[in-house]
Order: structure tokens, then sequence, then C-alpha cells
């Protein structure tokens, strides 16, 4: 690890024990990584108190108790907030400089790909990062209206030399401001673009709901603006990319037929647990 990132973790370690959190001390030596991505995510005032407590209670049995009191202190303690990022961006250099530049799509060399939803760029995201670091001609734009992954993509960049080839834009995809896209990537983002499936695939985890057509079917107005609105900034002839996991109704037929709505040359394809759509403006 580098000095300063020593130092964000040292930082981290003397706040908690500060508070007395023995049982967060030894989770965050343990999972730092797992330990503050919850915390991000519930730190969110979208999801109601309920929800987030039967998370924590499921997901931390026996220091619950601790965990809510830490999600409610990040509410307010953004130098908290500010620390936790920069540990957790040292973890996803870490893990974009081990990643080989496989990815399950073909990818141009140049030109400019918009990476609608980057999130924590954990998944292939991160690839798609990576991928950048290796082909300067290709401009990247990370794209995410969320208040964590403004944090962590914004810190990463920063671990990373602030790579000229790759922007982070902290808007939701709907105004983002360019066009002549030659490629837009929505990569485990689609169901989030939705509060209402992104609160149901949190309420999945737990048995209680299910992702039926009826409630699909509600969510396709949003769903449609977002593929329209990368229609809008793509190229004649640019790509779209979507990869998803499959939860119940939402699953790979379901993606195709709305993708095929607004655009055309759909093929689809498995890779592992998940699926993959590919269209053309
Ligand atoms: C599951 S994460 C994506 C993971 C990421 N693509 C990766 O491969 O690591 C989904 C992200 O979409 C973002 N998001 C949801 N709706 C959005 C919108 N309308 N505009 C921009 N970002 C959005 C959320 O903030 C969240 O960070």
């Amino acid at each position: 690890m580098t000095g300063g990132i020593d130092d964000a973790t040292q930082r981290v370690l003397s706040i908690l024990v500060n508070r007395g959190s023995t049982e967060l001390i030894d989770l965050f030596k343990e999972r730092p990584a797992s330990l503050i991505k919850f915390v991000f995510r519930f730190r969110h005032r979208r999801i109601s108190r309920g929800v987030w407590e039967r998370a924590i209670t499921m997901g931390f049995p026996g220091i619950s108790q601790k965990l809510k009191q830490l999600i409610l202190n990040a509410r307010r303690d953004h130098r908290l907030m500010h620390l936790f990022a920069r540990v957790f961006a040292e973890y996803v250099v870490d893990a974009i400089l081990r990643l080989g530049v496989e990815l399950p799509f073909g990818l141009p060399k140049s030109g400019i790909i918009v990476d609608a939803g980057s999130g924590y760029l954990t998944e292939l995201s991160g690839g798609l990062v990576k991928y950048a670091l290796q082909n300067e001609d290709l401009v990247l734009y990370l794209v995410d209206s969320g208040f964590g992954p403004s944090l962590i993509i914004s810190e990463t960049l920063r671990l990373l030399g602030l790579p000229k080839n790759i922007v982070f834009v902290n808007k939701n995809i709907e105004l983002f401001p360019l066009q002549n896209v030659d490629m837009a990537t929505l990569l485990f983002s689609l169901h989030e673009m939705s509060r209402k499936l992104y609160w149901a695939e949190l309420m999945r985890s737990f048995g209680i709901v299910r992702l039926s057509s009826e409630m699909l079917s509600r969510e396709l107005p949003i769903l449609k603006r977002v593929l329209s609105s990368i229609y809008r900034i793509l190229k004649e002839g640019g790509k779209v990319i979507v990869v998803d996991k499959e939860f119940d109704d939402y699953d790979a037929e379901f993606v195709r037929r709305i993708v095929g709505e607004v655009f055309s040359a759909i093929r689809t394809e498995r890779i592992g647990e998940s699926r993959f759509v590919e269209a053309k403006k």
C-alpha cells in the first residue's frame, strides 16, 4: 500500500477506536471493502430505516447495533466518508491493476465510450478502466449520479494519476451533455436505474418480493427513458452493451425486448450467471 492510504486506514481505525467499537475494528481489519460498501449503500436516506436495519441484522448478526450506529454517524460525518472512500479506492486500484483486459464483448480502440452507472468500479466497469489505461486513443466517460460512486471514482482516478482519457461525470445519464459517442455500456446498471427495481432487488434478497412481470411493466417507462437517452448520445451505427444479472422475470428475454424497442440488430448471449445484450443505433 502507498503511504497515503496506510495513513487513511490508520485514521479510520483510530476513529473506530475513539468510538469504542471493538467489533467494528475487527470487521474493518478482516473485510474493509465489504464494510465500507455496506455503509455507503445504506447511507442513502432513500432506503427506509426498517429495510436497511433488517439487511444489517441479516448480513452482520452480532454487531448489528454498532453497525447501525456507524451508518447513522456516516450520514453526518463527511470526513469519515472521505476516509472510507480513500481506503476503498485503494482496493479498487489494486483490483484494476491486477485485472486482465478480457471483457466479454468487443471494444473500440479509439473514439468515445460512455459507461452509464459505473458504481464502485468493482465489476465490469473496472475492466473498462483497465482497457482505457491501455488504449490512450480512447476516451472513457464514467457516469454515475450516486454519492458513494462519486467519492470512490474520483479517488480511484486520483490514485491512478488522473489519466487524461478517463473522465468522471457525476450526473444522471439522462443529462449527459455530449453526443457522437461510439459505444455506451450499462454494466450491471440497468435495473438500478429504477429506484423501485433497486428496492425490489434488495427485498428479494430477504425473500419478500419477486420481480414479477407486473412490477416490471410499471417500471418500463423509466427503463425506456434511460435507453432513449443513450440512443440520443450515440452516433449513427454506435453500439450499446447491457450486461446484467437475472432476477425472476427480469431475465434475458425482458432486457432483449426493451432494448429492442429502442435499438436494432440485437445479439444476446449468456456470460456465466449474467446475460449480455448488444445492439446498434
Ligand atoms: C450496480 S452499480 C454498477 C456497477 C458497475 N457498472 C461496475 O461494473 O462495477 C449501478 C450504478 O448505477 C448508478 N445509477 C443508477 N441510476 C443512474 C442514472 N440514472 N444515471 C447515472 N447513474 C445511475 C447507481 O448510482 C449505481 O452506482
